[in-house]
């Protein structure tokens, strides 16, 4: 076996996989799309996020249960179950449950027969069972973290390390950046990505070389790449700015505190001012098949390209959406090879839509996506009809198959650990889901209840990838 190839065993069957990639970019490789099953219906889950940010792809991997596929590099002799194949009635209950749906609530299994206690411990018995989740690990063995960048950036040597901060800027993307530079004291950059930049960052310089001259035509693209590029200089050339990648904020504690994940260690961090910049999660939408395995979103595909490399070559790719993260996608895809097909269901675009139809693209437009389902392992066939303001039959609809479904749209800001330490939220749909109350245009100003400055910046604050910032370079 050469060494750029692994042997891994899934399901007791050996799987010949890329050496340094994820688990779950190996399994999608060898047609594995289906990673767990969700615990009432038993639907299978595929990889969604590619973050670590949901449990779509929680696995049993060296006899460890609940392991995350997508942050777990490939290692040779690895072995990998899928952990919800549950009991023996399991499937058919799961199956009893969909035809009566109507007669059990959403989350009816943890908030029926909570009392009395005896009741409660058997009903749990037998529902656990359902998914196989729970079971404790057969021997030790080591979790194994996705290999750090070729040229990872100084880590700090311990949690001490960091201690308190007087300005910590959670996100190194634009807004991220943007903040340290307008700081006129040291700060402290706090972001997942090994270099500063943001998650959009590696996307973009890779489709930018693909187009070349043609750059041009995608204004979008090439705004985005102007603005990142121009930031990345200038936080370079601040001594007194720092930067630590391959960290995640995972919890906040009150009045001041935030608990930082770097590879496997944790560190506690306290600081006197707080910007947080840390983005917005992909959001798929509504409809019929919106759990479909093999159906993502923007931020995922250029984690699973980017990051973990996967093989999309000569395969055929639907994108779905509008703005920045529709033309990256179709970009970065057609970059690694992929046949995208494109469904632009917004107004506007329409210098890329020009250009994206003289890159031979298949483009639609006036669609939107109205249903998906799996038509084979590797498969699926959408459904798109027209968007309820475009002319035409109302009854004409598309069907198209691809490997893998891209929708882009507007992401849901990132709020859980602002929330934890104080600040106030509101469910603003238009904004992308909770969002700070009283933010204006420009993001949130605030103090957290002991008098801490906060300031949410970015889409993080709801502003949406397609809002460029004023006085962007064009
Ligand atoms: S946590 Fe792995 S796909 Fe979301």
């Amino acid at each position: 076996m050469s060494s750029d190839k692994v042997t891994l065993r899934f399901q007791n069957k050996a799987v010949i996989c890329r050496a340094g990639t994820s688990v779950a970019a190996a399994l999608w490789e060898n047609g594995i799309r289906v990673l767990s099953h969700s615990p009432k219906y038993g639907r299978g889950r595929g990889v969604t996020c590619a973050r670590g940010q949901c449990t779509a792809c929680l696995m049993r991997i060296d006899g460890i249960p609940n392991v995350r596929a997508c942050e777990t590099a490939v290692c040779d002799g690895m072995t990998i179950e899928r952990q919800d194949t549950g009991a023996f009635y399991g499937p058919v209950l799961q199956k009893t449950l969909a035809t009566a749906d109507s007669l059990f609530p959403v989350g009816f299994y943890y908030k029926w027969f909570t009392r009395p206690a005896a009741l409660s411990r058997m009903f749990l018995q037998g529902i656990r069972p359902l998914t196989g989740v729970g079971r404790v690990p057969d021997a030790p063995a080591a979790v194994r973290s996705l290999p750090e960048a070729a040229d990872p950036p100084a880590r700090p040597a311990a949690t001490e390390d960091l201690g308190s901060v007087d300005h910590i800027i959670v996100g190194g993307g634009p807004a991220g950046l943007e903040a340290a530079l307008e700081a006129d004291a040291p700060a402290l950059v706090v972001d997942d990505h090994p270099s500063p930049g943001g998650q959009r960052a590696a996307a973009l310089r890779e489709a930018c070389e693909h187009l070349g001259s043609r750059l041009q035509r995608y204004p979008t693209l090439a705004a985005a790449d102007d603005r990142i590029r121009s930031l990345q200089e200038k936080f370079s050339e601040r001594r007194d700015l720092r930067y630590i990648g391959h960290s995640r904020i995972v919890a906040g504690y009150r009045p001041n505190g935030l608990l930082l994940r770097h590879g496997s260690e944790l560190a506690s961090v306290e600081f006197a001012m707080l910007t947080w910049a840390a983005g917005a999660m992909d959001v798929l939408g509504l409809f019929p098949g919106n759990d479909t395995p093999g159906l993502i979103g923007p931020r995922a595909l250029y984690r699973l390209l980017c990051r973990d490399g996967l093989r999309v070559d000569g395969k055929p790719v639907l994108v779905v959406g509008h703005g920045l993260d529709l033309w990256l996608s179709a970009a970065l895809l057609s970059a690694r090879g992929a046949h995208p097909a494109l469904v632009v269901d917004g107004p506007g675009d329409q210098t890329e839509i020009s250009a994206a139809v003289d890159e031979k693209w298949q483009l639609a437009t006036g669609m939107k996506l109205a249903s998906l389902r799996t038509i084979r392992a590797d498969r699926i066939s959408a459904t798109l009809v027209p968007r309820r303001s475009a002319p035409g039959p109302i009854n004409s609809h598309l069907e198209l198959d691809a490997d893998l479904v891209v929708v882009c749209g507007e992401g849901k800001p990132s709020f859980d650990v602002t929330y934890q330490i104080g600040v106030d939220y509101e469910l603003v749909p238009q904004a992308g889901g909770f969002v700070p109350t009283r933010r204006t245009e420009s993001g949130y100003r605030g103090t957290l209840p002991d008098g801490a400055p906060v300031a949410i910046v970015g889409e993080a604050a709801g502003t949406g990838p397609q809002v460029p910032s004023e006085g962007a370079p064009s």
